[in-house]
């Protein structure tokens, strides 16, 4: 196997979009156990301008490459004589990644074989590269901690950002009663789409207006905020629902700190009786049981491709990553952005 040269998008210090560079950088042959793939499109999320300006707490040094989840084709593979590779994975194969660590941002990557998961055959990787990581924490939130069921009731905050989208997606095909926070002036249409009756954050009071709509409670909460927003929402819960935190991106500037004290208030609210708090933290789930993350992105590339839960995409190519995270954090793009890189 020959070393590919390759270009990559760099953060060397955090900052503003402007520090995102186009490097190049020259790939060697694969460890065991491990394939060269060339990446055709990578999802850009919210985590990924938090790590940009060093506000997140899993990416607290430069450089690094962002983007956690991709679509992409495999160049070649160097297996592990210890472990086979998964069904369909082998040079030429086209496949999708949720990453533990980041690093999508790029033309060609080197990944473990258990990560990658074929796509249904005639996938636009454009669209498979949207869905792994809002969708995979959307799974985490809905039955790994909030183990719902048909009819119940919960409130997502954020109803209208990536991951929120993508709990609307998947919790109208479970037949959830769903309310969601969003201010966006399409919000109220946007999340009628999958059955969410927005609650317009900038004008109403969630914990009042569900005091008034549901007096018993809700199963769930699914929170992003972190600070107040915790403990309101631990208020708005019926007896035995739950709470689950997966950031805390209320105060930007501020992540870091707010996270780990978000962490801390979900213990104190954990000693609680008759409710239940969860943390979710996709990138750790997925290190724990790479079965279940192999057959949770299957089924959700599957639910795509049937066109069900496909999110709405916006491309550009990689080198435009800098204004694509200008134009995500003014919250001027349609859906969810992703880079490509031809194919
Ligand atoms: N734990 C994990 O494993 C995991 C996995 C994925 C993502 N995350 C984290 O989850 C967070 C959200 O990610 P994302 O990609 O979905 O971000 P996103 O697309 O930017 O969505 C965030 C949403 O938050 C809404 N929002 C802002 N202020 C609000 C408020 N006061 N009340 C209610 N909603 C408010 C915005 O709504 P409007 O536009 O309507 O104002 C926006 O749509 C990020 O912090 C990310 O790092 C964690």
């Amino acid at each position: 196997m020959t070393d590919i040269s390759f270009r990559k998008t760099v953060v060397e210090r955090f900052g503003g979009p402007e520090v995102l560079r186009t490097v190049r950088a020259t790939l060697p042959a694969p460890p065991p156990g491990h394939a060269r793939v060339k990446v055709l499109a990578a999802g850009v999320g919210m985590t990924d301008l938090m790590a940009r300006s060093g506000d997140y707490l899993l990416q607290r040094r430069t450089p690094f490459t962002p983007g956690y989840e991709l679509a992409g084709e495999i160049v070649d593979v160097t297996p592990d004589p210890a472990a086979p590779a998964p069904a369909g994975v082998r040079p030429g194969a086209r496949v999708a990644a949720a990453m533990t660590r980041m690093g999508g941002y790029a033309e060609y990557v080197v990944l473990p074989l258990w990560q990658l998961v074929p796509l249904p055959d005639g996938m636009d990787p454009h669209v498979a590269a949207a869905v792994p990581l809002d969708q995979l924490t959307a799974v985490s939130l809905l039955d790994t901690h909030g183990r719902l069921r048909r009819g119940d009731t919960v409130l997502i905050q954020g109803a209208n950002g990536g991951v929120g989208r993508a709990v609307g997606a998947l919790g109208a095909a479970r037949g959830l009663r769903m309310y969601g926070t969003a201010s966006a002036p399409d919000a109220r249409e946007a999340l009628a789409r999958n059955g969410v009756e927005l609650i317009d954050y900038r004008r109403e009071d969630f914990e009042a207006v569900l005091g008034e709509r549901e007096p018993g409670g809700v199963q769930a909460v699914f929170d992003h905020l972190g600070g107040d927003a915790l403990r309101k929402g631990y208020r708005v819960l019926a007896p035995g629902g739950v709470l689950v935190s997966y950031a805390a991106s209320g105060r930007p500037g501020h992540m870091v700190g707010d996270t780990l004290r978000a962490a801390a208030r979900l213990t104190l609210l954990r000693l609680r009786p008759g409710r239940r708090t969860a943390l979710a933290m996709v990138p750790r789930e997925i290190r724990a049981d790479h079965d279940r993350y192999r057959s949770a992105l299957a089924g959700l590339l599957a639910g795509a491709h049937a066109g069900g839960t496909a999110p709405r995409i916006t491309a550009a190519p990689l080198a435009e990553a800098p204004s694509v995270h200008e134009a995500l954090a003014h919250r001027t793009l349609a859906g969810k952005a992703v880079l490509t890189n031809g194919g």
